[in-house]
């Protein structure tokens, strides 16, 4: 999409994985950024520092540390910019972790939002595009479809983002905001998040620690590249009232299992496995029906797992001496 004049987007959470690839491809279209995080230590802080650097590159693009749940601070930034658009991308993503500090799951992933929200109507800005997630369809039949109940989340973490876009719906009905939920399928990418298994297992076996595998490894995952899914979400800019669309892989699922084979071949390495219990709140298996995607917005994923696993290697190799230092491990934070 190309700026129309002189756009302004807010993009909250620029700073984590999908924010940082979204803002990116955003100020390269020729929008002016807005970014703000909170610059939590759920994960190592360095790979947000990193992002945040990347995009201080553009002159079109300014960053603050501001946190959602602080309504003083956002409406100062509200009342200082004019925006567009606001793209909520931040927000408290572990599901495991969401289990032991579930306060902090819904202060910024419903609260958060509805903090947005508020600000939007004051404002009279139209336009949010509310990033959401695939946990919501866990114990849905598959392929998961848009239409299908998701009234019964089994973690803390989906049901914060399922309050998130009930009362997003609120607002487009009471004011007439017109607000686009991207349910996103399990993404990876360069620069991906620690507390996630594609970013882990390249960096376990190149190292050659043991892999830590939760459940036998069968557990399927609808993957989808990173740049697929900014390009998903700056599409779902586009005024279209009130929508919910998956932006998933699409196709059949590939287990862990399969993708530690893959990861094992572009590393020429051999991956040592320590078997964990299976996580109750963990799914099983996700598969995305993406035809809204495509009929609404024009979106199909255009990079396969294959070469998208060959460039998050790439790029883990070509910054391997500082990711030496970077922890996987999540939730480590004092709050
Ligand atoms: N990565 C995935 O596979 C995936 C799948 C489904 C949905 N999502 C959703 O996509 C969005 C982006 O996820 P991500 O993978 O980039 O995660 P991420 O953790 O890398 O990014 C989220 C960013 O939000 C920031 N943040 C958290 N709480 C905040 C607060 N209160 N105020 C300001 N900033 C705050 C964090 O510091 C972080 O940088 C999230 O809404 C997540 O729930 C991600």
């Amino acid at each position: 999409m190309q700026a129309k004049g002189t756009q302004t987007v807010l993009v909250t959470g620029a700073a984590g994985f999908i924010g940082w690839k979204t803002a990116k491809l955003l100020l390269e279209s020729g929008f002016n950024v807005i970014g703000i995080d909170n610059m939590n230590h759920y994960y190592d802080v360095k790979l947000k520092e990193w992002r945040k650097k990347d995009l201080e590159k553009y002159e079109n693009f300014r960053f603050f540390q501001i946190d959602i749940q602080n309504l003083g601070a956002l409406k100062v930034l509200f009342d200082s910019y004019n925006f567009d658009a606001v793209l909520n991308l931040a927000a408290r993503a572990g599901v495991r972790y969401s289990m032991e500090n579930p306060h902090v799951y819904l202060q910024t992933n419903a609260q958060g939002t509805l903090n947005l929200l508020e600000m939007m109507k004051e404002k009279d800005i139209k336009k949010m595009v509310l990033a959401s997630t695939s946990s919501l369809y866990a114990g849905q039949p598959m392929p998961f479809k848009e239409t299908l109940p998701v009234n019964t989340p089994i973690s803390p973490y989906a049901a914060s983002k399922k309050a998130a876009e009930v009362m997003a719906y609120t607002y487009h009905y009471l004011y007439n905001m017109d607000i686009t939920v991207v349910r996103y399928f399990t993404v990876y990418g360069p620069a991906g998040r620690p507390d996630m298994s594609i970013f882990r297992f390249i960096k376990w076996i190149d190292e050659g620690t043991p892999i830590r595998l939760f459940g036998d490894g069968s557990q399927a995952r609808d993957f989808t590249y990173v740049d697929d899914i900014a390009r998903g979400t700056v599409l779902a800019m586009k005024p279209l009232g009130y929508e919910i669309i998956n932006l998933g892989g699409g196709k059949n699922p590939i287990s862990l299992k399969a993708i530690i084979q893959k990861i094992e071949d572009l590393l020429g390495k051999k991956a040592k496995i320590e078997y964990k219990p299976f996580h109750k709140a963990d799914m099983k298996e996700t598969w995305a029906d993406i035809e809204k995607a495509e009929s609404l917005l024009g979106w199909k994923p255009e990079i396969n797992i294959d070469e998208g696993l060959k460039r998050t290697v790439q790029w883990y190799l070509q910054n391997k001496e500082w990711l030496k230092d970077v922890s996987v491990e999540e939730g480590k934070e004092n709050i």
